[in-house]
């Protein structure tokens, strides 16, 4: 094992909220007192936490961090050999078209634990209750892609950092939403999704890949189809509109 793995063990142990104390009363990071009184941004609160570690003499955040010098096994966009009778173009395009696919997959299941999260109003519990129950189908559909990719040969993309930078799902803000304003962000998502799908179905099929055009249709196509459905009754009663325009959908979707 590397030295600077365990750069990470001097002696420091995670601070443990202290129920017995008021917060401001406490000399952990989980609980600066500012933070009760001031709105802070994502930032803020990484330095806020900093700050508050360095005065109580314990290791800045940043200093818990190992650096890990290490050669990958394989890298991102290539393809290994599978013996799965296709070749390495058609896996490839397959690889390409899921990790897109995968990094949408996983912002909307992001975007169903934030609401879950955050929903407030009169139909607060019903929303919370589904919310919840589509984030467990959209996780597990996660997993199905992502081993999909594998199985091609290819890198499925993991870390937040990295699908942020790929997704084209909205970002949302930080902050809480308005019911109304979650169920149209995740209407849009499921139809921008739906129609991503459909185009890449169609090419695996037309390229032999039978396996992923299965699990395009029979999982990934199917389940957002069916979620939809509820989101967007759930929208119906709200009399909320986009105007008619339909901005979900890639530029490139033929529609019937
Ligand atoms: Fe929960």
């Amino acid at each position: 094992m590397g030295q600077n793995v365990h750069t990470v063990n001097k002696g420091f142990q995670a601070p443990r909220p202290d129920q017995t104390r008021s917060p401001d009363q406490i000399p952990s990071p989980f609980y600066p007192p500012q933070l009760s009184t001031c709105n802070l941004s994502a930032n803020g609160l990484t330095n806020a936490l900093s700050k508050s570690m360095k005065a109580s003499n314990q290791i800045a955040v940043s200093e818990l961090q190992p650096t890990i010098s290490a050669t990958e096994i394989q890298s991102f966009g290539s393809i290994a050999d599978r013996p799965i009778s296709l070749g390495h173009k058609v896996r490839l395009a397959g690889c390409t078209a899921l990790n897109a696919l995968l990094a949408d997959t996983m912002s909307i299941r992001d975007l169903y634990k934030k609401h879950h999260w955050q929903v407030s109003g009169h139909t607060f519990y019903q929303l919370h209750l589904l919310y919840d129950k589509h984030y467990a189908e959209q996780a597990a559909l996660v997993d199905t892609i992502a081993e999909r990719i594998q199985t091609l040969g290819g890198v499925a993309i993991a870390m937040a950092a990295d699908v942020a930078e790929t997704t084209r799902i909205t970002r949302p803000p930080i902050g809480r939403e308005d019911p109304t304003i979650q169920l149209f962000r995740l209407q849009q998502a499921h139809e921008f999704i739906i129609a991503e799908t459909r185009t890449a179905a169609h090419a695996a099929a037309e390229a032999g890949d039978d396996g992923t055009n299965d699990l395009l249709v029979s999982d990934v196509l199917r389940l957002n189809e069916f979620q939809v459905w509820f989101i967007s009754e759930q929208l119906a009663g709200t009399g909320f509109t986009d105007g008619g325009k339909d901005t979900a959908a890639p530029s490139k979707q033929s529609k019937p």
